[in-house]
């Protein structure tokens, strides 16, 4: 990333703006303000404007008991300064995969799992290449499994459309997921959990993180929310149960990963944690919402743009003699633009953290910054990825940006996977590691 430094000389080096407030009252206001009365893009884009700087401080709090080691962080919020989340020269990602917040190690059987790691560690490169070994053996079925679960979600939605007019498919969607990828991963049957996986590790997801999270009730009633949720963190005993039949569901299947962990020198106990917080935290968590927002943007597409899918979907499949393969999606130019521009619109992890290793100048379009050894970077990746001088009419939706030469020079300024999308999850960085495999 010599990028940075070189442009860094030749901008003008200017203090990092942002007023953090009163030590107690400086992070509850922003805390609102960001979760509640602006929302958070609105808070992020009226900061920009006020410092008339991308690259601003904030205080990031989930809650006054709520125990994290700093709740000061600095927003990067254009295309240019975000990459320095990549470079793991300059910055750590340990214990930082959704903010400073970082739940009890009892809510995956007392090990920091893989998500919290640093790439100098060697234990992620172990696990992270144990994962990738697992997506490679099973991506002969991964199509094939998926086309089953969704022939069945299509189904459940035209019956209850003929039977009621209407049908959501938010909510199969989101108790399809997490058994499809049980099945595709471990080849275990939904009906082994009771055919409650899902709800039970959305249970898992939210007791585990909910100082973090917001659900949208009006404003009026904040308070109660931020009461409820962003007091105190809940403890792990809640969700024991049903974690431990997702974890032995996993550790009686029938997975070579178990094999390979032992060549490895992990145990059993810690890979099998490992897998369920990759499948629940990191699979399902990332699925659940690319569902919504594909079917959402889908739709607001418009018709000529279903058409004309619908048109390249069958051309290619028909040439590939009606089997979907991995290679033939390589082929479907217009529909791989148009799942990039519904990442583009609306990441699904739309926040990445890292701590800075060392004292380091980061650069935006226009101006550089002086940060300091150990104090945090938030990337806002909704606002990184609508940079206006690297994206054209950044908020208009264009499902055929990403096609043709120009279009594909733009995803090297992609980062919903947490590294550029022409880049490759290895064992030594903190990419996606189901970037390829499975949903890009
Ligand atoms: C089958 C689906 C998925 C699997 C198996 C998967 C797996 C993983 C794993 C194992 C990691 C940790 C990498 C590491 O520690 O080095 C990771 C991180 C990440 N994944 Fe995925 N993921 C999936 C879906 C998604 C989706 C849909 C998105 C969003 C488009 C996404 C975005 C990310 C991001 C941003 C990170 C980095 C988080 C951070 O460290 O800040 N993932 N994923």
């Amino acid at each position: 990333m010599a990028h940075f430094d070189v442009r860094s000389s030749e901008l003008p080096l200017k203090e990092i703006p942002g007023d953090l407030g009163l030590p107690i009252l400086g992070p509850i206001s922003d805390r609102y303000n960001y979760n509640y009365f602006q929302g958070h893009t609105e808070f992020i884009k009226s900061h920009m404007e006020e410092y008339n700087s991308t690259i601003f401080r904030m205080n990031i709090l989930p809650g006054e008991f709520v125990n994290v080691p700093d709740p000061k962080v600095i927003v990067l919020a254009d295309a240019v300064s975000f990459p320095i989340l990549f470079d793991h020269s300059k910055v750590e990602k340990k214990d930082l995969i959704v903010g400073t917040y970082v739940p009890s190690t009892s809510f995956t059987g007392g090990y920091k799992v893989s998500g919290y790691l640093d790439p100098s560690d060697e234990k992620h490169g172990k696990l992270k290449s144990l994962f990738i070994g697992l997506f490679a053996s099973i991506h002969h079925k991964t199509i094939p499994v998926s086309q089953k679960y969704f022939a069945t979600l299509f189904d459940n939605l035209d019956s209850d459309v003929a039977a009621k007019g209407q049908a959501s498919f938010n909510t199969y969607s989101d108790n399809m997921i997490f058994e499809l990828l049980l099945h595709v991963f471990y080849n275990i049957d939904p009906a082994k959990l009771g055919n409650k996986g899902s709800s039970m590790i959305r249970k898992w997801l939210f007791v585990q993180f909910h100082p973090i999270i917001t659900i949208g009730l009006p404003k009026w009633l904040s308070w109660i929310e931020d009461t409820l949720l962003h007091t105190f963190p809940c403890p792990s005993f809640l969700v024991k149960s049903d974690y431990q039949k997702i974890y032995d569901a996993i550790y009686a299947s029938s997975t070579p990963v178990f094999d390979e962990a032992k060549k490895l020198g992990l145990s059993k106990e810690e890979t099998c944690h490992n897998l369920v917080f990759m499948s629940g935290a990191n699979a399902y968590a990332g699925l659940r919402p690319l569902f919504h927002g594909l079917m959402e943007w889908l739709y607001l597409g418009g018709e000529k743009l279903h058409k004309e899918l619908a048109k390249e979907i069958r051309a290619v499949v028909k040439s590939e003699d009606g089997v979907v393969t991995l290679v033939s999606v390589e082929k479907m130019k217009l529909t791989k633009s148009v799942v990039f521009e519904i990442f583009r619109m609306e990441p699904a992890a739309p926040h990445q953290y890292a701590r800075a290793r060392e004292d380091m100048v980061i650069s935006s379009h226009n101006a550089s910054y002086q940060v300091k050894k150990g104090e945090v970077l938030f990337g806002y990746q909704l606002l990184a990825m609508r940079d206006p001088l690297i994206f054209e009419n950044p908020n208009e939706f264009r499902g055929t940006r990403f096609m043709g030469e120009e279009g594909e020079k733009l995803l090297k300024h992609a980062y919903w996977s947490n590294e550029r999308q022409t880049v490759d999850p290895t064992a030594d960085n903190k990419q996606c590691a189901g970037k390829d495999s499975y949903y890009c």
